[in-house]
């Protein structure tokens, strides 16, 4: 197979540190949670975190097996602390937008380049951002929805505390 071109190789290591960034964020998220003693919430952003860290691996491991050199960048210091639960889940359906955006970037340079097995591999990346998107909206809806009803915040929390494992 073609070795990953110098051009690739940095625009994948830049996509390393994005998803490394989401992780580093959820995780600011799940403490903010838990201090709040939303523990469902601060399971789900746990959780989400550790998918974060699988989709940086997926690419980390990607690199490597395309005969390139992975390097790591600084990742941003993530808020430590957010208005309320919604203005978190909203920074994080934005923060999906801004991963997706990076993924459409890199499809549209692999496609340039007529790189086709990094295109293979990012179609994965697509499809799950479609999912990620939803489902972080879907959180902000259902909090909007609830507003200032401490019953209902209690029940989403019980509820979103049950998410399962996924990649
Ligand atoms: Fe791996 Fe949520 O982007």
């Amino acid at each position: 197979m073609m070795r990953i071109s110098a051009h690739m190789q940095k625009t994948l290591n830049d996509q390393v540190r994005r998803e490394f960034g989401a992780s580093y964020l959820y995780l600011s998220m799940a403490a903010y949670f838990a201090e709040k003693n939303l523990n469902g919430f601060a399971r789900w952003m746990r959780m989400q975190a550790m998918e974060e860290a699988k989709h940086a691996m997926k690419i980390f491991d990607f690199v490597e097996d395309r005969g390139g050199r992975v390097t790591l960048e600084g990742i941003d210091r993530p808020p430590p602390d957010f208005p309320t639960p919604v203005a978190a889940f909203e920074h994080a359906r934005d923060h999906e937008a801004h991963v997706s955006a990076g993924i459409h970037q890199l499809y549209e340079a692999a496609a340039t380049e007529k790189d086709w097995a990094t295109q293979a591999m990012l179609q994965w990346f697509i499809t799950e951002q479609v999912e990620e998107e939803k489902t972080s909206s879907q959180i902000v809806d259902t909090l909007k929805m609830i507003g200032d009803n401490a019953s209902g915040l209690y029940m989403f929390d019980q509820e979103l505390g049950r998410r399962g494992g996924a990649e």
